[in-house]
């Protein structure tokens, strides 16, 4: 039907309009990228000039191409050198004999974070998205005694428990022809191991169909009102008990001298997240990696059962200590690999010197300016671990070359460095444990002594 009357007010966009907006958004652009070209205090920094000019370069990469701009950056050293500006406002640096000066420890200066790199992951306010160096430090603290060495030792009845569990699992698995992701298996185990340490009982994801394969770390999940929940109940049981018989990470921040706005449910649950997210966002991975390594390879196999085997004798009665796996050499070789190939985290970490500019070779760097290193980078350096992409245990025995130490970062360094990064001689437990069920179902891992 025919409207009875037309419509006589002019439309808000006109075609002049349009045109219009499209030459203020060019105009801003172009000024924009001639500022980060030539004017931009990163201006004289190697690097390519696409990328220099705005963060499309790196979107594209990243975004469009999931996740590849790292080994564009890759590229970029080779072809600009080791220093390179990557996007508008960051620097990169492939140089293992400069990863102290970026990642220093707090008595050096102060260090904050590059908010832009992390922010969205959903954790806001826990100390690892910390911005500021004195809040980091001031939330970071209390968690350290947990996470020490004594700390650690105090959790080994934990992990041999959990463990012993975890190979009671597989064990009831054999013969049934399940396909087992080790991922998940380890995923699981850690999110057990971490949850007892943070509230004294464990999440039980070992029972869990899969393993619990589908319990995503996200405050919008099951897991993550399962997180408030457990903080909530610690803040009951702080309340009740000033002290309690059996320390728990999150009792115990309850009753430290944190301020009470730093202990809000919320903030707590976010620092849960962040724990969790850090125990089992990483461990898994390096643990099926080796695991992988060592299921595949016979030679490792029978010469990593034969350094085990005394150890192993009286398990699970009387099963090693951390103290005695640390001590041998294959096992430790294999561990130090198998982290140098699961980098930790791959991609840089940008920090920043908020209060005094950086100074590499004859590059004075801006105070503030974001500069990463990246772990991928320095783990695959062929000049230093040739063949860098083979699982060579043997390179880390007897006198190997000192910068092969210099550049394994996989716990990054300094006052952000990985909480748990007192675990690792922990890691050996772990594999241990794990190993003992591969033994078990494998005749030809036994070792001559088995
Ligand atoms: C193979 C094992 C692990 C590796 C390779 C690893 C790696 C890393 C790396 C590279 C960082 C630095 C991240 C950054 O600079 O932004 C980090 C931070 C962190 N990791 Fe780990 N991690 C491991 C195990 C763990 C475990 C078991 C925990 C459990 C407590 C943990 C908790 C954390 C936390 C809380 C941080 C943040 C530290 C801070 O910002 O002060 N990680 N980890």
């Amino acid at each position: 039907m025919e409207p009875l009357l037309e419509d006589t007010r002019p439309s808000v966009f006109l075609p002049q309009h349009v045109t219009l907006l499209l030459t203020a958004l060019g105009v801003y652009l172009m000024s924009t990228w001639i500022y980060n070209l030539y004017f931009h205090p990163l201006a004289g920094f190697p690097g390519s000039k696409i990328a220099a000019a705005s963060g499309l370069y790196e979107f594209y990469y990243d975004v469009v191409k999931k996740g590849q701009y790292l080994y564009k950056i890759e590229e970029m050293h080779r072809q600009y050198g080791p220093i390179v500006r990557i996007n508008p406002y960051e620097i990169v640096i492939n140089d293992p004999s400069y990863y102290n000066e970026v990642y220093v420890t707090s008595n050096t200066r102060r260090t904050s974070l590059w908010p832009a790199y992390r922010s969205g992951v959903g954790f806001d306010d826990c100390h690892l998205l910390t911005e500021d160096h004195h809040l980091h430090r001031r939330r970071r603290k209390p968690l350290e005694p947990f996470f020490s060495r004594i700390g650690i030792i105090r959790m080994e009845e934990t992990i041999i428990s959990e463990a012993k569990s975890l190979n009671n699992r597989l064990e009831g698995l054999k013969g049934s022809s399940s396909v087992i992701c080790l991922d998940h298996v380890f995923t699981a185990f850690a999110a057990d191991v971490i949850a007892e340490v943070c509230y004294g009982s464990p999440s039980k994801m070992m029972t869990k169909d899969e393993f619990g394969a589908d319990c995503a770390i996200h405050p919008d999940t099951a897991a993550g009102s399962m997180m408030t929940q457990r903080v909530e109940q610690a803040q009951r049981e702080s309340a009740e008990t000033r002290v309690r018989e059996k320390p728990t990470l999150f009792r115990h921040i309850m009753t430290s001298d944190m301020p009470a706005s730093e202990q809000s449910v919320e903030r707590l649950t976010n620092e849960a997240m962040a724990i969790f997210g850090g125990a089992t966002g990483t461990t898994p991975h390096a643990l099926a990696l080796i695991s992988y390594y060592i299921l595949s390879n016979q030679e490792i196999r029978e010469r990593l059962g034969e350094e085990l085997a005394p150890l192993m004798s009286d398990y699970p009665d009387n099963p090693p200590k951390s103290t005695d796996l640390e001590k041998l050499p294959y096992l430790q070789a294999i561990i130090k690999e198998g982290l140098r190939l699961s980098y930790g985290v791959m991609r840089r970490l940008p920090r920043r010197s908020p209060d005094v500019a950086l100074q590499y070779k004859q590059w004075t760097i801006p105070k503030g300016t974001p500069v990463g290193m990246g772990a991928y980078s320095l783990h695959t350096n062929s000049d230093v671990y040739p063949e860098p992409f083979d699982f060579i245990p043997e390179r880390w025995l007897g006198a190997y070359d000192p910068r092969m130490n210099e550049s394994w970062v996989p716990f990054s360094r300094g006052s952000r460095k990985c909480l748990g990064s007192k675990y690792e001689p922990i890691h050996p437990l772990y594999f241990a444990h794990g190993l003992v069920w591969c033994q078990s179902t494998n005749k030809k891992w036994q070792s001559s002594n088995g």
